[in-house]
């Protein structure tokens, strides 16, 4: 099939786009790089040696998208094109409601133009908030505590209330649960600008020394070891989830979510054991007050995704933990 990937060269979207080739698909890119790198994409090419169409541009430019779906047969769109950071939502709220929600309703006008009416869209475990563990897709969603999760639920609705409203539309909602790792070659893997927010590329840095410990962020939470617990899955499993969930939508119409998670929730101290014994290097870390909005578990039930999709996540925290490393042993800055 010839699938649109937007945000096709940044962390997630790369894993997918070589999953997609090397499963056959032809795939064109759209990304505006405001997150990621030209290099990630070379990378891709390098991996699979396939080549990818790349179309340099803002998915909120309603014209530009509309060219690239007239210069192209696109069967399904694969959205991961948005801005993710949480706090910096919180500061700049117009910014990422622009990007995230005028950004897909620009996708989705260019969609409706040229009848393509099949999408995948990245969407997040956020949109539970603090539920009762674990989560399913029956669990309600929670009320967002930030501008970020009030984006992924306002794009689920949008999809929602267009597949109610023209059955011809096929539109599979994936919540990922913390996804990390990186490809086993170790030629693409996530390459955060500055300084992190999240626990995986954090824990990179210090243990590069370019950061002198973790500030681990609450020991009281009500957890086995009193630090939050997450369900973080590889990468590489979560790309496979598209594959499949393609496979799903491409053959149907209606509406469908489903959780990309591995069921299992780790505790932040639990990662820091694996990243030691996995590293041989000694992470220092302190404990501080929890951070706002932080929630203290969040994991995932498996039987949807498994029963409807055929898909399972099959490697090991361990396994997320020394692909990460090898990623950081031969890109110690990233694609910079
Ligand atoms: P990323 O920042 O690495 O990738 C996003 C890509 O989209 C980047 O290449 C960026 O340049 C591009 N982009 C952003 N706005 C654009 C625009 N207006 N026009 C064109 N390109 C644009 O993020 P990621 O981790 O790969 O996440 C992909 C998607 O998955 C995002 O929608 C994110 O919200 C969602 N998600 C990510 C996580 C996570 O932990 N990484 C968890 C849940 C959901
Ligand atoms: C965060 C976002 C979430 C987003 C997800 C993407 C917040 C509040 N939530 O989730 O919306 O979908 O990233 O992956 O930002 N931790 C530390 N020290 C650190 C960093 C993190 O102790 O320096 C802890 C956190 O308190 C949490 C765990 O590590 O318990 C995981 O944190 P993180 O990687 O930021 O992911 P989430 O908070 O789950």
């Amino acid at each position: 099939m010839n699938i649109l990937v937007t945000g096709g060269a940044g962390y997630i979207g790369t894993h997918a786009v070589v999953e997609l080739l090397d499963s056959g698909h032809n795939v064109c890119v759209v990304d505006n790089f405001c997150n990621s790198s030209r290099i990630s994409l070379a990378r891709v090419q390098d991996i699979t040696g396939k080549s990818v169409r790349l179309y340099e541009g803002d998915i909120c430019e309603f014209d530009f998208m509309a060219e690239v779906f007239e210069k192209n047969d696109i069967d399904v769109v694969i959205h991961f094109a948005g801005l993710k950071a949480v706090g910096e939502s919180v500061l700049k709220p117009l910014i990422y409601y622009k990007n995230n929600v005028e950004g897909t309703i620009s996708l989705l006008r260019a969609m409706n133009s040229a009848g393509v009416k099949k999408i995948i869209f990245s969407s997040s475990s956020t949109v539970y908030g603090e539920a009762v563990m674990p989560v399913s897709e029956k669990s309600p969603r929670g009320n967002p505590t930030n501008p970020y999760a009030s984006t992924k639920k306002i794009v689920e609705d949008i999809l929602l209330q267009i597949s109610q409203t023209d059955p011809a539309w096929s539109v599979g909602i994936l919540r990922y649960f913390n996804p990390i790792g990186a490809h086993k070659s170790g030629l693409i893997g996530e390459s955060p600008q500055g300084i992190p927010n999240n626990l995986l590329p954090y824990l990179c840095k210090v243990q590069l020394g370019q950061l002198p410990f973790l500030t681990v962020f609450g020991n009281d939470y009500p957890t086995k070891d009193g630090t939050g617990v997450r369900d973080y899955i590889h990468v590489l499993d979560l790309a496979k989830g598209h594959t499949a969930s393609l496979d799903f939508i491409s053959k149907t119409t209606g509406y469908y979510v489903w959780n990309l998670g591995t069921g299992v929730g780790y505790s932040v101290l639990d990662i820091i054991k694996s990243f030691e014994k996995i590293s041989a290097v000694h992470i220092p870390f302190r404990f501080s007050a929890r951070r706002p909005g932080d929630i203290a578990s969040c994991w995932s039930t498996t039987e949807k995704a498994e029963i409807e999709l055929n898909w399972k996540a099959i490697n090991t925290l361990d396994d997320m933990i020394s692909d990460t490393l090898n990623w950081l042993r031969l890109n110690p800055v990233g694609y910079n």
